[in-house]
């Protein structure tokens, strides 16, 4: 019988109340911790493993990507984020799509987005509602929006 393997993580910022396990590895809706004990995965990344763990399509498209292009910047066209872009504009309805790698930055966006929209009609000070008890990122735009005092607690001016 193997020792029990002690989550701990000294040297990373604490930032989080994180729970005392340590994931390995899953497989569609299951995960593994490092003592082997399996759990059935409800949270799924905060909600963003949508496809699962190991997906038979997803890994493999992954790999061939990483092995082309690991990153190339949007200094250039992205023919796969064109072909998404499409996609996506087809099923939405909607003209175009902004691609970001966070919550906060798809929030951070909204919130830059309204008050554009609000200048461009001619609005001084354009004025954005949120939910009180919400939560909408670490950016302090996102932050301010956060109607939670208690994450907001020692980083203002918001
Ligand atoms: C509801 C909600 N909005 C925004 C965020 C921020 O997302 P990210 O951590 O990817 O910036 C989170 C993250 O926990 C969230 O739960």
């Amino acid at each position: 019988m193997s020792a029990t393997v002690e989550p701990t993580s000294p040297h990373v910022m604490n930032t989080y109340g994180r729970l005392p396990i340590a994931l390995s590895h899953g497989q569609g809706c299951r995960v593994w911790d490092t003592n082997g004990r399996a759990y059935l995965d409800g949270l799924g990344g905060i909600a963003v493993n949508t496809l699962g763990h190991n997906h038979p399509e997803l890994v493999p498209a992954l790999q061939d990507q990483v092995s082309k292009l690991i990153h190339s910047s949007n200094y250039y066209h992205v023919t796969g984020q064109e072909k998404l872009a499409t996609k996506l504009t087809e099923i939405s309805g909607l003209t175009n799509a902004f691609f970001c790698c966070t919550g906060l930055e798809a929030n951070e966006a909204a919130l830059k987005l309204a008050r554009k929209f609000g200048h461009d009609k001619g609005i001084e000070r354009p004025e954005i509602v949120v939910y009180e008890a919400a939560f909408h990122g670490r950016s302090i735009a996102t932050l301010s929006a956060t109607g939670n005092p208690k994450v907001q607690k020692g980083f203002g001016p918001l």
